[in-house]
């Protein structure tokens, strides 16, 4: 039996989403159906097809009662959308159905889990359990006994109201499931649990894996657990980041702790701990293994910080970044664009070899929706130039840039003059590896954002870009001689 609640959420998101225009839309990245996204939840393959949940309050373009949101896709960037499948409509998640993650079952149910939450969100009396749901890929039912996993079951100095963002997944060898969940422990800080059940829905402690020790943040939300090359990969978004020289700028911030996961013992090692983005709004992301066996990887496009300044008439708000695929090489996180992208690529434009000195447009290159590939190296026996850049989304009002520093070894990603109209952080910086003044850039464009991947993905810069579309210029510009080969492309689906 579908709550009330439910029912009214799926007719106001059809009477309502119905009303917002493709055009208002990115492309090819997934918004809520109407009002308010964040993060990602239940990203995983069920039945052969991807499916994505999400954060969701369809009422109003600012956080509120989560609900869960339901989208799927056969190449991860055309997604249907599908009804809202979880609303707060149980006396143990009536404040809300956090974030939380699904698996297909051995017998070809969509297994969903996610954080119950009781009592007002950050007071003393908020409770936070771990709840489940199944379903067909359409319709979900909340498991009658839940919750499932509770504050009786934490270790002694685990919080009961810091809880939350159960991942599950289902180990093929041992025929059992796992599930890592945040939580905060005594001393403030954040930690990782692990739990496991043989049918999904007996859940039992097992260890802790992680915790900050208050040296990576508080709170730690969303983890995830995989394995990368042999490694052991964590991703944890911590709240109340400090920041470390070019990294951790976000307050709420994503790291990726890469050591080794001991299967047996259950216990990790940490050898590692990274930046995972180093633009401006990248939170919360989830992993699924495809069919194929890549690990892909998917976040909230957002930082929390300013996901309440939306421009003006905004129906939606919130939305993810392009999936990317993971690897590890030589134990840094590489994350390129997933492959179905280059399918979709349309309308090429190529220069190869062009002579930048000064600023320089180039014939055919320019866009909102696009991929481009930007290959910069300094000609023989010439000094390096102290900066190169690539403007896009610029018209005589509006610009943002990527700068490349070849002496400081740096990008800089700068929407100041973007047309944001709140005062908000406009800039990060990343390192890049040295190569003597050469840089590849790959800039994915989605009419409000722009990712991009440094140097094959070995760093990732991501931001939310509200200049009014007709701002579709790019210019290249350098204050010393560079050579450029670019190649640009149009996405267009079906
Ligand atoms: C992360 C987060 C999660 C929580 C959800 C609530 O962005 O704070 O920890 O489950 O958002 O919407």
């Amino acid at each position: 039996m579908k709550s009330s609640k439910l029912t009214e959420a799926r007719s106001y998101e059809t009477k309502y989403g119905d009303q917002i225009s493709p055009q208002e839309r990115p492309l090819f990245h997934v918004t809520p159906a109407v009002g308010w996204l964040n993060d990602p939840n239940g990203f995983s393959v069920y039945k052969g097809e991807y499916h994505l949940f999400y954060q969701y309050h369809p009422y109003d373009i600012n956080w509120g009662p989560m609900h869960w949101g339901h989208v799927k896709s056969t190449d991860l960037l055309q997604w249907e959308r599908l009804p809202a499948s979880l609303a707060p409509d149980q006396e143990y998640d009536g404040q809300g159905c956090f974030s939380g993650s699904a698996a297909q079952t051995p017998d070809g149910r969509h297994l969903i889990m996610y954080t119950g939450v009781r009592g007002k969100d950050n007071s003393p009396q908020c409770r936070q359990t771990q709840c489940m749901a199944y379903g067909d890929g359409v319709e979900y039912v909340k498991y009658e006994n839940n919750p499932v996993i509770s504050a009786e079951m934490l270790p002694e100095g685990c919080s009961a109201s810091d809880f939350r963002d159960p991942k599950l997944w289902w180990d093929r060898e041992e025929g059992c499931y796992y599930a890592v969940v945040g939580n905060r422990t005594e001393d403030g800080s954040g930690a990782v649990l692990l739990f496991t059940s043989p049918d999904g829905f007996q859940w039992s402690y097992v260890s802790m894996l992680d915790r900050s020790g208050n040296k990576h943040g508080r709170m730690w939300e969303c983890p995830d657990l995989f394995e990368l090359a042999g490694k052991g990969v964590m991703l944890v978004s911590p709240q109340e980041m400090r920041a470390e020289g070019l990294t951790f700028h976000n307050g709420n911030d994503v790291i990726c702790l890469i050591g080794n996961y001991d299967k047996t013992a259950h216990s990790f090692t940490r050898e590692e701990i990274a930046a995972v983005d180093y633009g401006l709004d990248f939170y919360a992301p989830q992993t699924l293994e495809a069919p194929d066996g890549r690990r892909i990887m998917i976040a909230w496009m957002q930082s929390w910080e300013t996901s309440h300044f939306h421009p003006h008439g905004t129906k939606w708000a919130g939305m993810m970044t392009l999936p990317r695929e993971l690897s590890l090489v030589d134990g840094h996180l590489i994350q390129t664009p997933v492959r179905e992208l280059l399918s979709r690529r349309a309308n090429p434009v190529v220069h190869k070899g062009a002579r930048l000195e000064g600023r320089t447009k180039l014939p055919g290159v320019e866009g909102r929706v696009l991929d481009m590939t930007a290959e910069f190296r300094v000609p023989d026996g010439e000094e390096l130039p102290r900066s190169v850049a690539v403007h896009i989304a610029e018209n005589e009002s509006y610009r943002t840039a990527i700068i490349f520093d070849p002496r400081e070894n740096t990008v800089c990603l700068d929407r100041t003059d973007s047309g944001y109209r709140y005062n908000i952080v406009s800039s990060r910086k990343a390192p890049v590896r040295d190569q003597g003044g050469r840089l590849k850039l790959r800039i994915v464009m989605d009419r409000f954002s722009v990712e991009v991947f440094i140097n094959d993905g070995e760093q990732v810069m991501s931001a939310c870009l509200y200049t009014p579309q007709e701002a579709d210029g790019i210019t290249f510009e350098s204050d010393g001689a560079v050579l450029l080969d670019v190649e640009k492309y149009e996405i267009v689906l079906d």
